[in-house]
């Protein structure tokens, strides 16, 4: 074990003048023409900057194998009754270099405390860079990612990411393993929540927008968080839903539906990115060469760091029922993943193969270059503790700024998925004189779930329930609440209470759904349906307060299949998991001080049997046709999903018109313009998303019946009009031709715009002259 540094003055000197001499020399992140070369963006610049690469050259010249293999092991931190802790073999193994990172160790104290045991009594002092999974929020959560995309808002997807990383830095992390920028289209899959939902278009805005607001504006700031984009890729696809599961997709799906948002993170300058659990086509993604080196590396010249999911390198020995734990290590390291999590195989196996001759020096050099690198770009040769401190934590964890945020998010996520009238006026908003409401329900006073998966430092006492809105929102009413029934379990003992409850109340609220465990990692279920009994508790307290408004709300992290709610409730909200304004945000809606205006970043289902089910689907040889036998259909249920991606009402109607096109023809490699005009028809104020979705018809390949293209945010008062203009870059118009290569074809696209993906105007656009191949192809799956 290396001595402490009072007893090696001498050394210690010289290696410290070493790594001052390679600091000393370059402004701090400047831009080289390199630098700028091979990225557009001003954090991943740092990361390529002359400076970090002389940085991590001279480091590397000083270091032993071990301590090269000991800087890409990232080891999990343990919880203790006071939060995350380091046992005492973890601060031995950071004070002799077998540690680079950790992950889960966040709190300004313990995290300075580890910091400074490894830049003061390690040999080459080399700070450690710390992970934890911030995902939607640090201590004030915002809504999950799912309900986030709802808003089709990226500048609050920035803005609540930006709030998470300032929070998130005050409490001493430095990296965070999101966005999830994952594809899923099978509502099964638990971990749906944690990403944008099912468009690879809406997926890569909110992908930018996060990465965007974790860096901020560079890296090296103090409040700037590193973005990993994951989990690369196509863990999303997982084989009926069931999680870890195998990826069974083609190449074109690939290049298609589930590379894009990674693709546009990456260049938007995600400085990190994880491998996914899954395999693909006969190779998992940690052993993928083609995926983290051919994709990763040559095609969008990466420059940041790529870490393993957890254990995931050890995980391969399962992938391949293998028990050559040192082959699984050279082949993960081999294939491009250069930080191991959770699991200790390069640190353990790596040096006596490299001794041996069977792994090269130069690939973990690699590796460990770029891990010092990123520590280069985030500032900790300077500031190792990155401003971290418990001043800054009273200061900024749940700021008022912060929550008022995250209500504001929160609102703009909330989708209206029903408004019938009950009487002469629409179930909601609720009036405000209301004398009684009812609020029933297993979710109804859950403000754990509220904050849903993945929480961060969040904490259960800091959210608002729906029930607690709700009071405080009316404090003048008289508020009955009745939970009724367990969430998954059958248990009818407390129905009779619910439909007291409901018979006695002027309004009725039915808070259903999941738990917030219910989704996320490992939680898939084999049915969306509405858990335990809460169908059944619905039908009573619907029976129960027939004649007023019963107004279903669902709190879930997944599209739940409701038709018996959709069809039978006077209004249906779809609220998802909101984060600590939860519930003051949903009586913001509920009574009317704000209209809604999110809509579905995903299809809901009538059934579990539907999926998986989105919107860009392909046309088939037989589309489903209701009168004929022989197409493309069920037997038992109708082949349309309840309600479609893209959909969302408003308080007020939005109508459209004068869809126009720039030019009726254009040539290949022009952009083109479009517009359209939309009205506020209704008679209060409100937002509408406008959509716009584009089909190439007879392309060379087949291609889903439309994709979005383009969205925005309007507001509008009651009878304004605005026109609302898209910009379509030649990129728009492309596909990935018959060799791959990625190209616009001649020919008629079909617009259409709208509220949602169900829009009906339509305008056609031509595009003539030879086609245009903007990229070739990609290097082929293997
Ligand atoms: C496993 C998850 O798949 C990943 O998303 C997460 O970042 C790591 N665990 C670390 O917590």
């Amino acid at each position: 074990m290396p001595q402490p540094i009072a007893r090696r003055p001498r050394r210690a000197r010289t290696i410290r003048a070493a790594i001052l001499i390679a600091l000393g020399t370059e402004v701090v992140g400047a831009q080289t023409p390199r630098a700028r070369a091979i990225s557009g963006s001003p954090t991943d610049t740092a990361i390529v900057s002359r400076r970090a690469a002389r940085i991590a050259d001279s480091l590397l010249a000083l270091m032993t194998l071990e301590e090269k293999l000991g800087q890409i092991t990232q080891a999990p931190a343990g919880y203790g009754q006071t939060g995350p802790t380091v046992d005492a073999g973890g601060e031995r193994d950071v004070r002799a270099g077998r540690v680079g990172s950790f992950l889960s160790l966040y709190g300004a104290d313990v995290t300075r405390k580890m910091q400074r045991i490894a830049v003061e009594e390690s040999r080459l002092h080399i700070p450690l860079v710390f992970g934890y999974d911030v995902i939607h929020g640090m201590r004030t959560i915002f809504p999950v990612p799912l309900a986030e995309a709802a808003s089709f808002d990226s500048a609050a997807a920035a803005r609540s990411a930006r709030i998470a990383a300032v929070e998130g830095s005050a409490m001493g992390v430095h990296w965070t393993f999101a966005p999830m920028v994952d594809i899923a289209r099978d509502a099964r899959w638990g971990r749906i929540v944690e990403g944008s939902g099912e468009d690879p278009y809406l997926g890569g805005v909110m992908a930018v927008a996060r990465v965007r607001g974790f860096q901020g504006d560079a890296l090296r700031s103090p409040t700037s968080l590193l973005a990993t984009v994951k989990h690369f890729a196509a863990y999303g696809a997982a084989e009926a839903g069931r999680d870890y599961n195998v990826a069974s997709i083609g190449e074109r799906q690939m290049w298609e539906v589930y590379l894009p948002p990674f693709e546009a993170a990456v260049r938007a300058g995600a400085g990190s990115l994880m491998a996914s659990f899954n395999e693909i086509d006969g190779t998992p993604a940690h052993a993928s060469h083609w995926l983290l080196t051919d994709v990763l590396r040559d095609r969008w010249k990466f420059a940041g760091l790529v870490v393993s999911d957890w254990t995931g390198v050890w995980e391969l020995l399962s992938h391949f029922e293998s028990r050559d734990s040192s082959a699984i290590a050279r082949r993960a390291l081999g294939a491009g993943v250069d930080m191991e999590m959770s699991s200790a195989l390069y640190r353990t196996k790596l040096a006596a193969e490299v001794r041996a001759g069977r792994f090269p020096l130069s690939t973990i050099d690699e590796a460990v270059r770029r891990t010092l690198r990123i520590k280069v770009a985030l500032g900790l040769f300077d500031d190792p503790y990155h401003g971290a401190s418990t001043e800054r934590e009273r200061r900024e964890l749940l700021a008022p700024a912060h929550r008022t945020a995250a209500r504001e998010v929160a609102r703009e996520s909330i989708v209206l998925l029903t408004n019938r009238a009950v009487g002469s006026a629409p179930a909601l908003p609720l009036r405000k004189d209301l004398r009684s409401l009812a609020v029933i329900g297993p979710l109804a006073d859950d403000a754990k779930s509220a904050i849903g998966s993945w929480s961060g430092a969040g904490k259960p006492e800091d959210a608002v329930s729906v029930l607690a809105g709700l009071r405080r929102a009316l404090p003048n009413a008289r508020i009955v609440y009745a939970r009724g029934a367990p969430v998954d379990t059958e248990s009818t003992a407390g129905f009779a209470e619910a439909e007291r409850a409901a018979r006695e109340a002027d309004a009725v609220l039915l808070v259903l759904g999941e738990r917030g465990d219910m989704t996320g990692e490992a939680s898939s279920r084999a049915s969306v349906e509405l858990p335990g009994s809460q169908l059944a508790l619905a039908q009573a307290v619907v029976r129960a307060g027939a004649g007023k408004p019963v107004v279903g709300v669902l709190m879930n992290g997944r599209p739940l299949a409701v038709p018996w709610l959709a069809d039978s409730t006077s209004a249906l909200v779809e609220s998802w998991f909101l984060g600590v304004e939860h519930g003051n945000a949903l009586a913001d809606v509920l009574l009317g001080e704000v209209a809604p205006s999110g809509k579905l970043p995903v299809t809901i289902p009538r059934a579990t049997g539907q999926l998986p089910i989105y919107y860009a689907h392909k046309n088939t040889g037989r589309p489903a046709d209701p009168n004929q036998h022989y197409t493309s259909k069920y037997l038992d249920l109708p082949w349309t999903p309840l309600f479609a991606f893209g959909h969302g009402l408003s308080y007020t109607t939005f109508a459209y018109s004068n869809l126009a096109v720039s030019a009726p023809s254009i040539r290949a490699g022009d952009p083109a313009t479009v517009t359209v005009t939309v009205r506020n028809s209704g008679s209060r104020a409100g937002t509408e998303v406008v959509q716009l979705y584009m089909r190439h018809d007879a392309p060379s390949v087949t291609r889903p019946v439309r994709e979005l293209r383009g969205f925005q945010r309007v507001t509008l008062q009651p009878g304004e009009s605005k026109s609302v203009r898209f910009t379509l870059a030649p990129a728009d118009f492309a596909l990935y031709d018959l060799d791959m290569r990625r190209a616009v074809e001649a020919g008629t696209y079909t617009l259409w715009a709208g509220g949602s993906s169900e829009a009906t105007l339509e305008a056609r656009l031509t595009i003539t002259g030879p086609t245009l191949v903007l990229a070739p192809p990609p290097p082929r799956m293997r």
